[in-house]
């Protein structure tokens, strides 16, 4: 190595993937995140572009505790060992807290990312990691291209439409130091608030921190509905 390449080694990077949910509005049937979509389960397709990522040394995955001792098999199929599961909470703020317990020590740059983003792309997850390794909390993120209806607090009638300027739609990865993720859950836990937030930089951004948005793709989409499905399918069928 030259005397100038004296560039710190790279941190080490662990992903969390919340996967414990029930998928209520996906409908009755399988779990929504072990459904396939075109032939492949979508927590593996959301797994495996982290698990064959070179900067990814670990990947903790959080199931529905009733799943936890009888794991699909197709799981044990990724990330060459680096995988590892835990029970999932009642919310994915506490799955996600179990995760983050989870991860060895050495673990400093940390991901989460939904199992119900089967479609995340390298590039974007390069984009996060590098944003965190500079020390600032990153989340993937999409200019909103839609005009925003606010509807009266009960009902269907407008109330005021909301500039869209300035407005992004959080995806996932969403990546933080893992001081300042284990910070902010501290905080929010202090200050006696539920763990309900739907993403993690709600918490970041609460305890004080700065945190920024990397331009991601609109087809890293959250599968949430049936009728998600049916363009997921149209996807994985490019
Ligand atoms: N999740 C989790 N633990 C929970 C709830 C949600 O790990 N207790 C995960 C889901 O599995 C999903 C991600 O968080 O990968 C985003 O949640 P969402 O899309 O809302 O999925 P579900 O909670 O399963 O769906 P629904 O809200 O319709 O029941
Ligand atoms: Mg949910």
């Amino acid at each position: 190595m030259s005397p100038n390449s004296s560039a710190a080694s790279p941190l080490d990077v662990g992903v969390i993937v919340p996967a414990a949910g029930r998928g209520e509005r996906a409908g009755a049937g399988e779990l929504k995140q072990f459904r396939t979509i075109a032939g492949i389960p979508m927590l593996l397709r959301a797994i495996r572009p982290f698990a064959s990522h070179p900067r990814v040394c670990e990947i903790a995955v959080a199931l529905p505790a009733e799943c936890f001792e009888s794991p699909p098999s197709w799981l044990a199929e990724v990330a060459g060992g680096r995988l590892h599961l835990v029970r999932g909470g009642l919310t994915r703020a506490e799955s996600v807290l179990e995760g983050l317990r989870s991860l060895t020590p050495t673990i400093e740059v940390v991901l989460i990312h939904d199992a119900a983003r089967p479609f995340v792309t390298s590039d974007v997850i390069t984009a996060v990691i590098d944003r965190v390794t500079s020390g600032v909390s990153a989340v993937a993120a999409v200019p909103l291209g839609d005009t925003l209806k606010r509807a009266e607090a009960h009902g269907t009638r407008i109330s005021e439409t909301v500039p869209r300027r300035g407005l992004w739609r959080a995806q996932t990865p969403q990546g933080f130091p893992r001081t300042v993720l284990e910070q902010a859950y501290r905080a929010w836990l202090a200050k006696g608030n539920r763990l309900d937030a739907t993403d993690d930089a709600t918490l970041v951004e609460a305890a004080g921190f700065p945190v920024d948005l990397v331009p991601d793709r609109t087809t890293n989409l959250k599968v949430t509905t049936a009728d998600d499905f049916l363009v997921a399918e149209a996807l994985a069928a490019r």
